[in-house]
């Protein structure tokens, strides 16, 4: 027996058979059984879905002569003559190639006849979208006055391009891509039924390449088998389809990840060299960025990714080490990489860029996640909502050393003032200094309330009190809800700096700046923004550019 490409032997002679369009099958039985058939159907929808296949079906059992309701018998006289293409009342037309006013003429002319032996006249003309436009006026006269009997069948991957005046005289359906899972499972029942073996991902992969189109995914199938022979491995199917290998794809994110400039080229190098489109490439590693996002975001991701559990394992490792912030951006710059690859001469430095400029995407770290952790360590909530906006952090860069120290010499609350005066006249002299280690105190723990308090007057201190005001209303605005919040923390650093329990009260007149407060107020002011940057180094290595 002769050779014959799978997308030919295996096309569907059934409505069962046709994958993935089941409700469109589904309708056609139904007019068949009521006997309701239309004179015009246009059928759209992408490449090797079904559409031609479908029509082929349809026209078999308008003329099957045993009379189908649900579809063809595929036995009779009739059944056979329409599958091998030599009925005469089945007519195939390629819009494509018959695009004159003189071929829709002739059609027209043909149009008149009855059918020669079945009960329909079924014209199917295919890639309908390219007939000029005084085609199409010549068969909008035989769709105003169709003669009995006849049925016309358009189909077409560019609906959009049919004139409005035929769209409206024509039941339409619309064919969806075919999904991964139908073509593989296609793709798995071919394979047994030939007797050929995929090893590994090897099917997957085709699936995945074929992009929604079940004949690609044959013809895809039968260059690996040619090249392959019966037994197919993994490996094979990526030479053909020129699709790198998912290790590699991980070596590449890895390079991203770690910021290694030189080994991200070497990798473009060696695909490349290796035969593998660089599209497919970029391609690939969306799927992957995509498959990291939501490794970093649920907990059981299994199903949602379809790969194995090593596979998984080792790609949640990295999206552990990364900011979800960071790999959405990532995504975001690969996503441009390849829009701008496509009409890119010059693929190869396209896909290079855009892989050194996720290089500093990498080490983004959301704000979300910067007060998250700031609130850990401060032990408390800060009131901070969560941000969409993003800081590059370059992680990379070494951390100034000095800041490592102040830091960790700092972590703890201000030790109790030993030698302080316990008279009330005393105590009122020295009291200024107890608030400025209540400040210190309070700031080691939460920066930021403690540059709030910086901006609280002393007014004086008792045994059990120590008494603040503010310079005017609008700070009492700006400052006391805070303070009150979290008066617990203050109180209890208070009692620590002075060796007794004391709180803070207020004094709600306006109070003149002290002398101590003023002097070092630029200077301690800016004491809490320090803090909060330590903290943020602390947390999220990397250097400031600017302190200004
Ligand atoms: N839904 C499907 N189920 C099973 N096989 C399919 C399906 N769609 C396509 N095929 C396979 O692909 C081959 C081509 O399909 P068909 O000619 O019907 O596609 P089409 O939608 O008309 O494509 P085009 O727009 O390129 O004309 C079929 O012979 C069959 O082997
Ligand atoms: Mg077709
Ligand atoms: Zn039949």
């Amino acid at each position: 027996m002769t050779y014959q490409i799978s997308a030919r032997k295996w096309r569907p002679q059934t409505f069962e058979e046709v994958v993935g369009q089941e409700q469109i099958a589904r309708t056609l039985q139904n007019a068949l059984s009521a006997n309701r058939i239309a004179h015009a159907y246009l059928f759209c929808g992408m490449r090797g879905v079904g559409k031609t296949t479908m029509a082929r079906i349809f026209a078999k059992a308008l003329n099957c002569l045993n009379e189908p309701t649900k579809g063809p018998c595929n036995n009779c006289d009739m059944c056979h003559d329409i599958t091998k293409g030599s009925s005469p009342d089945v007519i195939e037309i390629d819009g494509a190639s018959n695009t004159s006013v003189d071929d829709v003429r002739e059609l027209r002319q043909n149009v008149r006849y009855a059918p020669a032996r079945g009960k329909y006249k079924v014209y199917i003309v295919d890639e309908v979208h390219m007939l000029s436009k005084s085609a199409f006026n010549a068969f909008l006269k035989t769709l105003e006055e169709p003669p009995p009997h006849t049925v016309f069948i358009f189909a077409t991957t560019e609906p959009h391009k049919i004139p409005e005046t035929i769209h409206s005289r024509c039941q339409t359906f619309v064919f969806k891509g075919c999904s991964k899972v139908d073509i593989a499972a296609q793709l798995n029942k071919i394979a047994k039924e030939d007797g050929i073996t995929f090893e590994g991902q090897g099917i997957d992969i085709i699936a995945n390449g074929a992009g929604g189109s079940m004949r690609d995914a044959l013809v895809f199938f039968d260059q690996v088998v040619s090249y392959a022979g019966k037994n197919v491995s993994e490996e094979k199917v990526r030479e053909v389809l020129g699709v790198a290998g998912m290790a590699r794809i991980s070596a590449i994110i890895d390079s991203v990840i770690t910021g290694d400039v030189k080994g991200i080229v070497s990798h473009v190098r060696e695909v490349e060299q290796e035969g593998v489109d660089l599209k497919n490439l970029s391609q690939d590693i969306l799927h992957y960025l995509r498959n990291m996002t939501i490794c970093k975001l649920t907990s059981e991701p299994g199903d949602l990714i379809g790969l194995d559990a090593d596979l998984i394992e080792s790609i949640k490792g990295q999206a552990s080490g990364l900011d979800e912030t960071a790999i959405q951006f990532m995504f975001q710059i690969m996503l441009k990489t390849d829009f701008d690859m496509k009409p890119s001469t010059l693929p190869t430095l396209v896909l290079e860029m855009g892989l050194i400029k996720m290089t500093q995407a990498a080490s983004m770290v959301g704000i979300a996640s910067i007060i998250e952790k700031m609130e850990s360590v401060s032990g408390g909530d800060n009131g901070g909502g969560s941000v969409g906006a993003a800081v590059p952090v370059p992680k990379r860069e070494a951390k100034p050393a000095a800041i490592k120290e102040d830091r960790g010499a700092k972590k703890s609350v201000a030790p109790p003032l030993d030698n302080l005066p316990m008279t009330s006249n005393q105590i009122t002299n020295d009291g200024e200094t107890v608030w400025l280690r209540v400040q210190e105190g309070v700031s080691n723990i939460r920066p930021r309330l403690g540059g709030v308090l910086e901006h609280a007057i002393f007014h004086s201190l008792t045994v059990d009190s120590l008494v603040i005001g503010f310079a005017n209303d609008k700070e009492v605005a700006f400052y006391r809800g805070e303070i009150d919040s979290n008066m617990e923390i203050i109180d209890k650093v208070l009692s620590e700096v002075l060796g007794r329990k004391v709180t803070l009260a207020f004094k709600d007149v306006a109070l003149p700046k002290t002398k101590k407060q003023n002097a070092p107020q630029g200077e301690e002011s800016g004491k809490w923004k320090k803090e909060i940057v330590g903290e943020v180094l602390n947390h999220f290595p990397g250097v400031v550019a600017s302190d200004s």
